[in-house]
């Protein structure tokens, strides 16, 4: 980076200005052009050194692609014996039969807590962020200063730089990876619609694309979305309901993941597991959901907007807690059977699943702030809104009866007891300077 910055500041900075006076004699314009010529010379040598060390100090490292969001014009360095020997220690397995995961999206809420999670049980874990700034980059820093404590390197990358992954699998054969890197939320994409496409559907598409092309292929556990089940009105949502009626570009890119995993499934062999999460809460959750800014509105005194469908309809989500969903992914992990395929080719039919990963017990969204006004001991000043048209739907809530059988999966916090949790990390993290809470 601060090559390029040399770079452009010579740029700016040309020799000797060409201004000959032809009133002079020729003996000095020769030398001043001779001295001209020489200082070109030398900025040249310069220039091109600049390049040269640009290029010498960073073999590895690769930017992304241009044509995206400002947030994702970066470059990272990565790559050199310090680097690998980090990688490596992250993903040492330490219990027997364990796994070593690639996390994608460690740095975010779920990424986090899965990766905390697998390390804590003896699986090798690696991960992999952005760090983009959707949300306050500063959050993910202490995220990452929590799995840093923990024995979990977060490598800084992007999804989409197709040498740094395969980087990633010569360094460590990884037999599962978790991917959880995504352009999250629904009304954002209205705003910044090309985010979506880059983390969501190229970047989802290029992690595929090296993960059929090593040897051995990992199995593949990968977040998909509620959302998926856009205008359906048929309650509880069971998988094998139709989710061709999305409401936001959000939903689309899930639903666009789920046939692209199909795909690679079926030619090369992957092993691939969707979660359709619902709605998920927690300590060190995300900023941009109701829950969380609307803690931060409460104890500010300002008015929460409560959103009504149509005819006064109350809109409700399913809400699910962190700890419940971390078993889940866990439980994805552990029956997720081994790819079939070698050498970029398919060799047998490998497994596909798509499962609910919800609560089960839709809560009205005016209820999720009745409750925060008793953790917070505040009283909110309701303002009654209608839900807009721009993506979010009316009412999720997941049959999970396919989850619980393959699974093993059992919600067991309410949301009730799941918020008391959120409001202690919220107010031990708001009020102690940022200090990490653990
Ligand atoms: N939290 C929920 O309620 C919820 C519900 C349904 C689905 N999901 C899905 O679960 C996954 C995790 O969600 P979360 O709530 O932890 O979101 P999050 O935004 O906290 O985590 C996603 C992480 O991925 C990183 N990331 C984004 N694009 C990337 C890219 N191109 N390359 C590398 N890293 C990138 C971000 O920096 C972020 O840290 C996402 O796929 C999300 O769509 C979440
Ligand atoms: C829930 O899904 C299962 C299939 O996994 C289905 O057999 C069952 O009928 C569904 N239940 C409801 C209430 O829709």
């Amino acid at each position: 980076m601060s090559q390029l910055k040399q770079m452009s500041h010579i740029d700016s900075a040309p020799p000797t200005p060409g201004k000959f006076k032809m009133d002079k004699a020729s003996y000095f314009n020769r030398v001043r052009w001779h001295t001209s010529l020489a200082k070109l010379a030398v900025w040249s040598f310069v220039f091109l050194g600049a390049i040269l060390i640009f290029f010498l100090r960073s073999p590895a490292s690769s930017p992304v692609p241009a044509d995206l969001s400002r947030r994702s014009l970066r470059t990272y360095s990565w790559g050199g014996p310090v680097w690998e020997k980090r990688v490596r220690a992250s993903a040492q397995v330490r219990s027997r039969n364990g796994f070593a995961v690639l996390v994608t999206g460690a740095a975010g809420f779920v990424g986090t807590h899965v990766s905390a999670a697998l390390k804590r049980r003896g699986d090798g874990v690696l991960g992999l962020d952005n760090f983009n700034d959707y949300y306050d980059p500063s959050l993910k820093r202490a995220r990452q200063g929590l799995l840093e404590r923990n024995g979990v390197y977060i490598v800084e990358g992007d999804i989409n730089d197709e040498a740094l992954l395969r980087k990633l699998f010569e360094v460590v054969p990884f037999t599962h990876v978790m991917h959880l890197a995504a352009q999250a939320g629904v009304r954002y994409a209205m705003e910044n619609p090309g985010s979506y496409v880059h983390s969501n559907i190229a970047g989802f598409v290029n992690l595929l694309e090296v993960c059929k092309s090593v040897n051995p292929q990992p199995a593949i556990v990968w977040a998909s979305s509620s959302s998926v089940y856009g205008l359906n009105t048929k309650v509880p949502f069971s998988e094998r309901d139709r989710t061709d009626q999305p409401a936001s570009l959000y939903a689309a890119t899930k639903k666009a993941g789920e046939e692209i995993a199909h795909t690679y499934n079926h030619i090369y062999g992957l092993s691939l597991t969707g979660l359709r999460f619902f709605t998920v809460y927690g300590p060190w959750g995300r900023p941009d959901m109701a829950y969380f800014f609307f803690t931060r509105d409460l104890l500010k005194g300002k008015p929460i907007p409560i959103f009504e469908a149509a005819n006064h309809g109350t809109v409700a989500r399913d809400f699910t807690y962190i700890d419940d969903i971390v078993r889940g992914c866990l439980g994805a992990l552990d029956t997720a059977e081994k790819s079939t395929g070698s050498g970029g080719k398919k060799r047998g039919p490998a497994q596909l699943r798509v499962f609910n990963l919800g609560n089960t017990s839709p809560v009205p969204v005016s209820d999720l702030v009745s409750i925060l006004e008793r953790l917070l001991k505040v009283k909110a000043k309701r303002n009654i809104m209608k839900l807009p048209r721009n993506g979010d739907v009316q009412f999720t809530h997941a049959n999970i009866s396919y989850a619980q059988s393959e699974l093993g999966y059992k919600p067991t916090t309410d949301l009730q007891s799941g918020l008391k949790k959120f409001v202690r990390w919220y107010l031990n993290y708001y009020s102690g300077g940022k200090k990490a809470v653990e």
